[in-house]
C-alpha cells in the first residue's frame, strides 16, 4: 500500500540482546537501513516514531552471565549501558530507546499473556522435560547442548541447530549435556503454556499472501515454515531469569507458578509495545502508543536480521491477531548476514568489528556510508576495510567532498562568497536543473521499496552529476571569457549543494548538517527523533534552495581521505584479535550442512578436468577477482576466479587445479570467464584450490 494509505508508520528495530556489545553484522541487518528509512520519511514530513531497546531477559544473558561471572542484572546494565551509547554516537535516531527489564515492559507482558490465555488460546501441555540434578534447574534453549538429530553437528543448543538452522526442542539432542554443570540430565515432568501455531497457519498464509511485495528472502522463508507446517511453540519456561508468569493466570489454570516465566520471544517483541508506551509517556501523552498499535492507519514495519524471521512475520503477527487490538505488521524487510574479510562474522571466534572501537577510531558517517553500499539486502554480502577506504576515499572525498569544496571555494574566490545570480542559463545549466529535479522521487522510490543501497547509490550520482557538470562548464575558463556563464555554472551548483544537504542526510547525518552549515542553508526539516521544525524537507530537495545574493559560510573539508596504515592496523587488530581467541580454544564453526540428495545423472552432467594455472594476475577494479589462464591440455582457458582476497596470484601459478569444465561462460568485469576452479572451504571460510596429480585435460570422476 503506498504511504498515502496511512496516517503514521511505526518503525522498530530488533532488540538488541543486552549481553555482548554491538558490531557491523548487527547494524547491517537491524539498524542501519531502518535509520535511513526512518530520517528519509521524516524529511518527507511523514508522523513517524521509532522504537528500540535492549532485549534483557532470556537465556542468551544468563549464559554470558554464567560465562562473566555476574549476576544477569549486572550483566544487562553494564551492556544496555554500552549498546545505548554507541548506538547514540553512531546517530541512531530512536524516538525511543527502551529496555525489557523495565516494570512497564513486566506488566505489559503479563497483561499480553493474560489476555491471551483468558480468550483460550494457549495450551498447557505437562511432559518431560531436561532437568540438570547439579544445578537444581530445567534445561531449555541454550543450558543444553548435543547432537543434532537432523545434521549430526555436536554443538547443537536445545533451541536450534546453528550449523543447518534447523529449531529444535531439548530433548531432541543426542547425547545432551548441561551447559551450566556439564553434567548429563535427566527427565522431570513439568507443565508449559504453548502458543498453538498450527492453529492460526491459515490465517497467516492468507494473510502473507496479501504482501506479495514483501522481499523475496524473506517471503521464501516464510514459505517454507508454511510447508513444514507450523507447529505448538513452548512459551513459557523453568528458568530463573525473565518476566514471571502471571500468578493469577497459573491459578486459575491449576499450575504452580513458582519459576515459572514467559519465554523471551514471547515478551521481546512486546517490547516493542512497552517502549512506544515509554514513549508515549515521556512525551506527556500517556495514550498515544495506541494510535500507533491499535489504530488502523499505522504501517508498522519491523527491521530485522534474517535469523528473525519467523518470529516476526509468524509468532508475533500470531499473537497480535490473537490479541485482537493490534495492527499487525505491514512489512518486514529483514536482510541476510554481513561477512567480514571473506570470512562469516563470529564473535565467538574474535571475528567481529566492534561498533565502539571503530567509533575511537573513525568518524561514524563513514561507516554509516560505507556500509549502506554494502548491505545484504538480498544475499549476504562482506565488508572488508580495503573495501571501506576505497568508498570513503574515491566516493566520499573524491566525489561528494569534492564537488561540494570545489563550488563554495569557487564561489567565495571569484564571486564574495554569495550566490551569484543565475542569467541566460545555458542548455547544459537547464538540463542539470531538470535532472536535479527527478532525484527526490527517484531516492524515494527506492527507500519505499526498502532497497537502502539503491537509494545511497543514487543519492552519490547527484554528486556524480555535480562533478561532471562542474568539469563540463569549466567556469575556470568561462570566468575570463563568459563572466556570467561562470556565475550560472557557480548558481546551479550550490542549488546542486543545497539539495545534497538535504538528500544526503538519512546516510550521512552528520555530513549534512556540516554542509547545511558551510551554505548557511536554514530551515531544513530536522530527520533525528523528536520536534521537527524546518520547512525546507525532502520535496523542497529537488528545487533551487539558495536564492541569488545569499551569503555563504565558511568552506571546510567535508572528508579527510584515509591512509593505507590506518586501514592495516585494523585488519592486523582483527586477525591479532582472532588469533588470541583460537589459542584460547573456541569452539569448532559448524560445518556446512549436506544439500539435498541427488542423482548420479545429477553429478554426471558436470564434466571436471585436470588443469594447469600457467598465468594469474589481479583484475583491474576489482578486488574479488583474479584472471588466471589454465592450460586444459587440448586447449587453454580463461578463468576468473573470486579468491583474490584470499590468494595471491603467485600462489596460483604453477598449480594443477580442477576445473568446471562445461560451465556456461560468463562476462565478469569485461573479460570472458570459461569456467571454474574447485575449491575447498574450511569452517572459517579459507579457500584452498583442489589440487591433484593427472596430466593436463585429463577427466575428474
Ligand atoms: O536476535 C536477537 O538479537 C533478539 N534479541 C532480537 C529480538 S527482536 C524483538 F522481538 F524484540
Ligand atoms: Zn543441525
Amino acid at each position: 500500500m503506498p504511504n498515502d494509505a496511512f496516517d503514521r508508520i511505526l518503525v522498530t528495530s530488533a532488540l538488541p540482546y543486552a549481553n555482548g556489545p554491538l558490531h557491523l553484522g548487527h547494524l547491517a541487518g537491524a539498524y542501519l537501513p531502518a535509520d535511513l528509512y526512518c530520517r528519509y520519511q521524516r524529511l518527507q514530513g511523514r508522523e513517524l516514531v521509532y522504537i528500540c531497546g535492549s532485549d534483557e531477559m532470556g537465556a542468551a544473558i544468563m549464559m554470558r552471565a554464567l560465562a562473566e561471572g555476574g549476576n544477569a542484572q549486572d550483566i544487562v546494565d553494564k551492556y544496555h549501558g554500552m549498546i545505548e551509547a554507541s548506538f547514540r554516537v553512531f546517530g541512531m535516531s530512536f524516538d525511543y530507546y527502551g529496555r525489557t527489564t523495565s516494570p512497564v515492559h513486566a506488566a505489559t507482558s503479563q497483561d499480553f499473556f493474560r489476555t491471551l490465555a483468558e480468550k483460550d488460546v494457549f495450551t498447557l501441555k505437562t511432559d518431560q522435560q531436561l532437568y540438570d540434578p547439579e544445578a537444581g534447574i530445567f534445561l531449555a534453549d541454550r543450558f543444553v547442548r548435543g547432537t543434532c538429530p537432523i545434521c549430526g553437528y555436536e554443538e547443537a543448543y536445545g533451541d536450534q541447530c546453528e550449523n543447518c538452522g534447523s529449531s529444535l526442542s531439548p530433548t531432541e539432542l543426542i547425547n545432551p549435556r548441561s551447559t551450566v554443570t556439564d553434567a548429563t540430565p535427566e527427565l522431570r515432568e513439568t507443565t508449559h503454556w504453548y502458543l498453538p501455531l498450527g492453529d492460526f497457519q491459515e490465517t497467516l498464509e492468507q494473510w502473507i499472501d496479501t504482501h506479495p511485495e514483501w522481499k523475496p528472502n524473506v517471503l521464501g522463508q516464510v514459505r517454507s515454515w508454511f510447508q513444514d507446517g507450523l507447529k505448538d511453540r513452548a512459551i513459557t519456561r523453568d528458568v530463573p531469569w525473565g518476566v514471571p508468569v502471571p500468578k493469577d493466570v497459573a491459578e486459575a489454570a491449576g499450575v504452580d507458578a513458582e519459576g515459572k516465566v514467559i519465554y523471551v520471544w514471547f515478551d521481546a517483541p512486546i517490547g516493542y509495545i512497552s517502549a512506544t508506551k515509554e514513549w508515549a509517556a515521556a512525551n506527556g501523552h500517556p495514550d498515544r502508543w495506541k494510535t500507533y498499535w491499535q489504530d488502523e492507519g499505522t504501517k508498522l514495519i519491523h527491521f530485522i536480521g534474517k535469523d528473525n524471521i519467523v518470529f516476526h512475520c509468524l509468532m508475533f503477527p500470531a499473537m497480535l491477531m490473537a490479541h485482537g487490538d493490534y495492527v499487525v505488521p505491514e512489512n518486514v524487510p529483514a536482510n541476510e548476514f554481513l561477512n567480514l574479510e571473506g570470512r562469516k562474522l563470529s564473535t565467538s571466534r574474535g571475528w567481529a568489528v566492534w561498533l565502539h572501537e571503530y567509533l575511537h577510531d573513525f568518524e561514524p558517517d563513514l561507516l554509516r556510508y560505507a556500509l549502506a553500499t554494502m548491505l545484504p539486502e538480498t544475499k549476504d554480502a562482506d565488508f572488508s576495510w580495503k573495501e571501506f577506504q576505497a568508498r570513503v576515499n574515491s566516493e566520499l572525498a573524491d566525489v561528494l567532498g569534492n564537488f561540494v569544496n570545489r563550488a563554495l571555494t569557487f564561489a567565495h574566490r571569484y564571486f564574495g562568497g554569495v550566490v551569484p545570480e543565475l542569467l541566460d542559463p545555458s542548455d547544459l545549466d537547464t538540463d542539470v536543473l531538470t535532472q536535479l529535479a527527478a532525484f527526490p522521487n527517484t531516492i524515494a522510490e527506492a527507500y519505499e521499496r526498502f532497497r537502502v543501497r539503491e537509494a545511497v547509490q543514487e543519492t552519490m550520482n547527484l554528486a556524480r552529476l555535480g562533478n561532471k557538470y562542474f568539469n563540463d562548464a569549466a567556469p575556470w575558463h568561462s570566468r575570463k571569457t563568459d563572466p556570467q556563464a561562470a556565475a550560472n555554472t557557480i548558481h546551479v551548483s550550490l542549488q546542486l549543494c543545497a539539495s545534497l544537504a538535504v538528500l544526503m542526510d538519512p546516510i550521512l547525518p552528520f555530513a549534512a548538517e556540516r554542509v547545511r552549515n558551510m551554505l548557511k542553508l536554514d530551515g531544513v526539516r530536522n530527520s533525528d527523533a523528536g520536534v521537527r521544525h524546518g520547512t525546507i524537507g525532502w520535496a523542497e530537495a529537488g528545487h533551487s534552495l539558495l536564492p541569488s545574493g545569499h551569503t555563504l559560510g565558511e568552506a571546510e573539508i567535508l572528508f579527510t581521505k584515509i591512509e593505507d596504515d590506518a586501514i592495516q592496523l585494523q585488519i592486523e587488530k582483527l586477525e591479532a584479535r582472532a588469533a588470541d581467541v583460537a589459542t584460547e580454544a573456541a569452539p569448532a564453526a559448524p560445518y556446512e550442512p549436506l544439500k539435498d540428495e541427488i542423482e548420479y545423472d545429477d553429478f554426471a552432467k558436470l564434466d571436471l578436468r585436470m588443469g594447469k594455472v600457467t598465468v594469474a594476475e589481479p583484475v583491474k577494479k576489482s578486488n574479488k577477482l583474479l584472471r588466471l589462464e589454465v592450460d586444459l591440455g587440448f586447449e587453454q582457458r580463461q578463468i576468473l576466479a573470486g579468491v583474490a582476497k584470499q590468494m595471491s596470484p603467485d600462489d596460483l601459478v604453477g598449480k594443477r587445479v580442477v576445473v568446471v569444465a562445461n560451465l556456461k561462460p560468463r562476462k565478469l568485469f569485461g573479460y570472458e570467464s570459461q569456467g571454474m576452479l574447485l575449491m575447498a572451504e574450511d569452517r572459517d571460510g579459507r579457500l584452498t584450490p583442489l589440487s591433484a596429480d593427472g596430466e593436463a585435460g585429463g577427466v575428474v570422476r
